[in-house]
């Protein structure tokens, strides 16, 4: 017998892996829920960091353009796009989103997003950032 119990059961955790990996993330539905929770004080129309970075997370355009000094999203590579950087703890921690350490250099203080937000986040790059 080729097939045995032990290779449909390696097929099946193989297909959900695949399925839970190919899971499309909404920006409307997961990412902006995130944003508007844990940024948009600060990023809204003459919030702190909108003030400073020119930075608006009150929509999908803004987020796209990024700060007065460029994007912060580079579709499908989240390793290089700023907004993933900061919210994941891959910068220094002075600047690290939202602020949430003493020697932040923002006034205001965040909480961090939880792995599950930065998860979700990181998806949603990975997967072409798309507005849908
Ligand atoms: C307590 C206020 C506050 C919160 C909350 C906050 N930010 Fe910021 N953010 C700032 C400030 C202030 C700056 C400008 C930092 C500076 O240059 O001094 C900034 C800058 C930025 C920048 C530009 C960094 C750069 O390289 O120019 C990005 C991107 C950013 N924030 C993303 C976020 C995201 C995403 C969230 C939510 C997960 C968030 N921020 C939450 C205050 C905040």
């Amino acid at each position: 017998m080729l097939v045995t119990l032990r290779n449909i059961v390696f097929l099946m955790v193989i297909s959900l892996l695949a399925t839970g990996c190919s899971e499309q993330v909404s920006f409307e539905n997961d990412v902006m829920p995130i944003l508007s929770a844990n940024c948009l004080s600060c990023h809204g129309d003459n919030g702190e960091g909108f003030n400073k970075s020119g930075f608006s997370v009150k929509d999908y355009d803004s987020v796209m353009i990024g700060t007065k000094f460029g994007t912060v999203i580079v579709p499908g590579d989240s390793a290089s796009s700023t907004l993933y950087r900061l919210v994941a703890h891959l910068t220094d921690p002075k600047i690290q989103m939202p602020p949430h350490h003493e020697d932040a250099l923002a006034v205001g203080r965040g909480v961090e997003l939880t792995p599950e937000q930065i998860e979700t986040i990181r998806k949603w790059i990975d997967q072409g950032a798309k507005k849908e």
